[in-house]
């Protein structure tokens, strides 16, 4: 198949750089001539587990990059997935998606006759795909049905596993204005033998956010029995570790800690709220899913301060920078909040990150940034492990390198007892 890829950041690329894997023909079309010379080039402009080997086996053969959008309409299927960030009001920005619309309505209307399908694979809100990206589309084409599909294909990709998530997807859904546009965005998988889901527009848009929302319910959940068990003493880790034997409850996103960050929860989260709020309801779950996760963070640091006494001048190393291990996306981390609350209190913050230092820098370029975990916790008063690097679940002898061992785990991944200072 012949399909274009409108944006090639995270999604795009990796989708645009999968697609290729299962034998189809992909353009890329990304505005940034950097990124496009890098791809080319088979260098990934961004890290991701497999992605390296995907281009550099695909680029310049059945995958290329480029900044224009002529010969879209000699695709079969337009995938698009550019970003929707949040408003100031929370709910997505749309405005990327109309104009990647628009220009697709404005070159596939020079091939008249050729059936084309425009897919949306970035998270929209419900009605999105219907209401403006078909609308935007028929707008630039006169109004001509006849020659065009519409598709909405949500991704749940996780960063650092989004390639092996790709091919080997839980499901994957197709929602369709009819069933001749979904036929064509199925083709697209056909290599991958995934279980397919066929719906319409409206609920494909529907269940990523659902899906989202509701991973992100099972985190805060989590946090939420965390701190009720943390007053009663009772290890929290083991009582999710026997609540996720349950079938219907699974023991995936039960794990407590300093809450949920990254590109996806909270801004999928906001815009779900946004979105039942213009709609008048109440999602009154939702909210607390973000509240829980907002004064998270804080949590660690005041479990820190109960066991150092007060923070000021002390030094605090800060294991974990980016939202999640394996990745040096900081994108809302929650090593963001907990360094504003121990600048605040008075601490001295010794950060410490294997991939995501230079990236935190720029928001916080005062602090001391460690090149090892070791240096990190020279002469520390504290410690705060903020994500599952494996490189912190091999320390030990490191820890006795800090002035007073006190040790607050967001991931229990430490191989180390409560009576030897762990806290969380
Ligand atoms: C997520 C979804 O998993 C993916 O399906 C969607 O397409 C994009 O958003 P990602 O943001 O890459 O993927 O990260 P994920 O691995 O899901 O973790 C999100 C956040 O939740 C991280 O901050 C992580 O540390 C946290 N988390 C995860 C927990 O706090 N506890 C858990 O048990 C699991």
């Amino acid at each position: 198949m012949k399909i274009t890829v409108i944006g090639g950041g995270y999604v795009g690329l990796v989708s645009a750089a999968c697609f290729a894997e299962l034998g189809n023909h992909v353009t890329v079309i990304e505005i940034d001539s950097k990124k496009v010379d890098m791809i080319n080039a088979g260098v990934p402009p961004i890290y991701e587990k497999g992605l390296e080997e995907l281009l550099k086996k695909h680029s310049g053969k059945n995958l290329v990059a480029k900044s224009d959008y002529n010969d879209i309409s000699l695709s079969d299927i337009s995938v698009i997935c550019v970003g929707t960030p949040p408003l100031k009001d929370g709910s997505a920005n749309l405005s990327y998606i109309k104009s990647a619309a628009g220009s697709i309505g404005g070159e596939i209307k020079k091939n008249p006759g050729h059936y084309h399908v425009v897919a949306v694979k970035s998270t929209v809100p419900p009605g999105t795909t219907e209401n403006i990206v078909a609308k935007a589309v028929l707008e630039k084409t006169g109004g001509n049905q006849e020659d065009v599909g519409f598709v909405m294909n949500p991704e749940f990709l996780r960063e650092g596993l989004a390639v092996e998530d790709f091919m080997n997807p839980d499901r994957v859904v197709i929602g369709s204005s009819d069933e001749k546009a979904g036929d064509v965005a199925e083709k697209m998988y056909e290599n991958l033998c995934a279980r397919i889901l066929r719906t319409g527009l409206s609920a494909a848009e529907m269940i990523k956010y659902t899906s989202n929302a509701f991973l992100a319910t099972k985190i805060s959940f989590s946090n939420e029995i965390g701190n009720i068990c943390k007053k009663l003493g009772i290890d929290v880790y083991e009582v999710m570790g026997g609540v996720g034997m349950d079938k219907r409850i699974s023991p995936m996103f039960l794990n407590a800690g300093a809450g949920f960050g990254g590109s996806c929860f909270p801004k999928d989260v906001m815009a779900l709220v946004s979105l039942a709020e213009k709609i008048g309801e109440k999602p009154v779950l939702l909210k607390s899913v973000l509240d829980v996760n907002e004064t998270q963070p804080l949590k660690m640091v005041e479990i820190l301060e109960k066991q150092t006494g007060s923070l000021k001048g002390k030094k605090i190393a800060v294991l974990g920078l980016a939202f999640k291990d394996n990745t040096d996306d900081i994108r809302e981390s929650r090593s963001i909040p907990v360094i504003k609350e121990l600048i605040l209190r008075g601490a001295l913050v010794s950060a410490y990150d294997p991939l995501a230092s230079s990236e935190m820098r720029k928001i916080y370029p005062a602090i001391n940034y460690s090149n090892t975990a070791g240096d990190a916790l020279t002469d520390a008063d504290g410690c705060l492990v903020m994500t599952e690097w494996p490189e912190f679940s091999r320390l030990s002898s490191e820890f006795d390198l800090m002035k007073d061992r006190v040790i607050i785990e967001g991931r229990r991944i430490l191989d180390i007892t409560d009576s030897e200072g762990i806290c969380w």
